[in-house]
């Protein structure tokens, strides 16, 4: 899965799953098993290596049909677990983006469940549309990848966004998704929502009429 020798050290594994995971990630014309596969690749031997002091044995058997059969490895039927921060929290209690211990701070902040939590994500379904099936009014506009009024900031996991979008690839290494066009393709996310006024994207905001119309009641 990672293309590196048996008795590769700890570095190169790091180094090979780099290269590995931008190869196949789904949005670069991979697929989400391929995706996932290396993934688990990676995490199982960096796993032996923090257990151990190094690399699990090598079975030169099926790696798919392995990673298929295990409890924890990728499966595309199982949901995602997302956990979320609300953006507007952070100046409140002084935190930044960066902060290491964000979201052990905001466990521990006894925060209401509309800023802070977890929730499921069916297979397939958008980050927006699972927020909104646990009945959050999570902001969105075109619902299409053409504002940023659905921003999030990725923290931990991975997305997919097959959709084309608006973001620049400096905001994309930043880790800024679109909500309405991300869907998780690993099985735990740690995700801040609400960012749409963090700076560079106020530019790409849209009018937020449709999200209006939708929560007028509320
Ligand atoms: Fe416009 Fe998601 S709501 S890109």
């Amino acid at each position: 899965m990672l293309l590196v020798d048996a008795d590769a050290d700890e570095e190169e594994i790091e180094q090979a799953y780099r290269s590995r995971v931008k190869e196949v990630h789904p949005d670069q014309g991979g697929t989400v098993e391929e995706f996932q596969a290396v993934r688990t690749a990676y995490e199982r031997l960096m796993a032996g290596y923090r257990e151990n002091g190094e690399a699990p044995e090598f079975d030169d058997g099926d790696a798919d049909a392995d990673a298929d059969s295990d409890e924890e490895g990728p499966d595309q039927r199982a949901h995602s677990e997302v956990t979320y921060l609300d953006y507007d929290v952070l100046a409140d209690f002084g935190w930044e983006t960066d902060d290491d211990d964000l979201f052990q701070k905001a466990a521990a902040a006894d925060l209401d469940e509309v800023d802070y939590g977890q929730f499921d994500v069916d297979p397939g379904q958008s980050l927006l549309e699972a927020a909104e099936d646990h009945g959050f009014a999570w902001p969105f506009a075109c619902r299409g990848g053409a504002c940023a009024n659905c921003a999030i900031l990725l923290v931990e996991g991975e997305l997919s966004m097959p959709a084309s979008h608006v973001l620049p690839q400096e905001m994309m290494e930043r880790g800024i998704r679109l909500s309405c066009n991300a869907i998780p393709i690993t099985r735990e996310l740690k995700v801040v929502y609400n960012v749409k006024h963090m700076p560079d994207l106020d530019e790409l905001l849209l009018p937020p009429t449709p999200f209006d119309r939708a929560y007028s009641d509320d």
